[in-house]
Formats: C-alpha cells, sequence, structure tokens
C-alpha cells in the first residue's frame, strides 16, 4: 500500500535522485544518462547496491551513508545530506516500487 510517506519521497526522488536514477519500468533513459540502476523493481529486490540484505535498516543505512556500505561507489556525496524525515520517506518509497506480475 503506498502511504503518506512514500507521497513524501517519491517528491524527493524526483528532486534528488532522479539525475542518476530511474524508477519507471520502461527505462526511456538514453544509455548514455543510465549513471544508476533503475529502482522500478526496488521493492522485489533481494539486495541493496548488490552488498546487503534488501530490508528497511539496510535501505535507511544505505540513504544515510553509502560509503559505509561500499566504499568508493559512484553515489556517496552526489546529493545533499538527507533529515531522518527525508529518508525515512524515501524508504517508504522505494520498498513500494515493484513491478505488478
Ligand atoms: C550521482 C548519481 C546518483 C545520485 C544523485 C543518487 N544515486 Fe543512488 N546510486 C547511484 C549509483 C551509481 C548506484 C550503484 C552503486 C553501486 O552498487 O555501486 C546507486 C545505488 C542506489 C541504490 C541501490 C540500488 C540497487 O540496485 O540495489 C539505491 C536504493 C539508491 N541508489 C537510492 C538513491 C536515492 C534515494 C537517491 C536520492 C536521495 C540517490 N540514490 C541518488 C548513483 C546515484
Amino acid at each position: 500500500a503506498v502511504t503518506a510517506d512514500a507521497t513524501e519521497g517519491e517528491k524527493i526522488f524526483q528532486q534528488s535522485c532522479i539525475g542518476c536514477h530511474a524508477a519507471d519500468a520502461n527505462d526511456t533513459r538514453p544509455p548514455a544518462a543510465r549513471l544508476a540502476p533503475n529502482l522500478a523493481n526496488f521493492g522485489d529486490r533481494e539486495m541493496v547496491a548488490g552488498i546487503a540484505e534488501n530490508t528497511e535498516a539496510n535501505v535507511k543505512k544505505w540513504l544515510k551513508d553509502p560509503e559505509s556500505m561500499k566504499p568508493g561507489n559512484l553515489m556517496t556525496g552526489k546529493y545533499g545530506e538527507l533529515s531522518d524525515d527525508e529518508i525515512n520517506a524515501l524508504t517508504a518509497y522505494l520498498e513500494s516500487l515493484k513491478i505488478a506480475k
């Protein structure tokens, strides 16, 4: 179910994350613009960044400090610092992203 938090998270995503990521099953980005994974099915995934189990806690940790989980990744430092509220909203949004079967 999409909660109010997830709606807020989508807004933040559209402002802060869309420059690198997509969240669209029909990824229309040209190949050169695909700087980061399409997150359209993130809620169905087993892993976060291929290194940690996809749990709410790990998604929050990744958004707070990706460097601590995966040194040298290309996301660290590329968006402003997120408040706890923003992280909670983004996490609710990301976990709601599922491709209907
Ligand atoms: C400068 C480009 C960039 C920006 C801006 C960015 N990301 Fe990322 N993100 C990446 C890259 C690159 C990866 C893949 C990292 C890896 O696995 O090494 C990634 C990985 C992720 C993952 C894990 C994806 C997976 O396949 O498991 C999540 C979740 C994520 N980003 C969320 C966000 C959110 C939310 C924002 C906005 C607050 C954001 N990203 C902003 C580049 C970016």
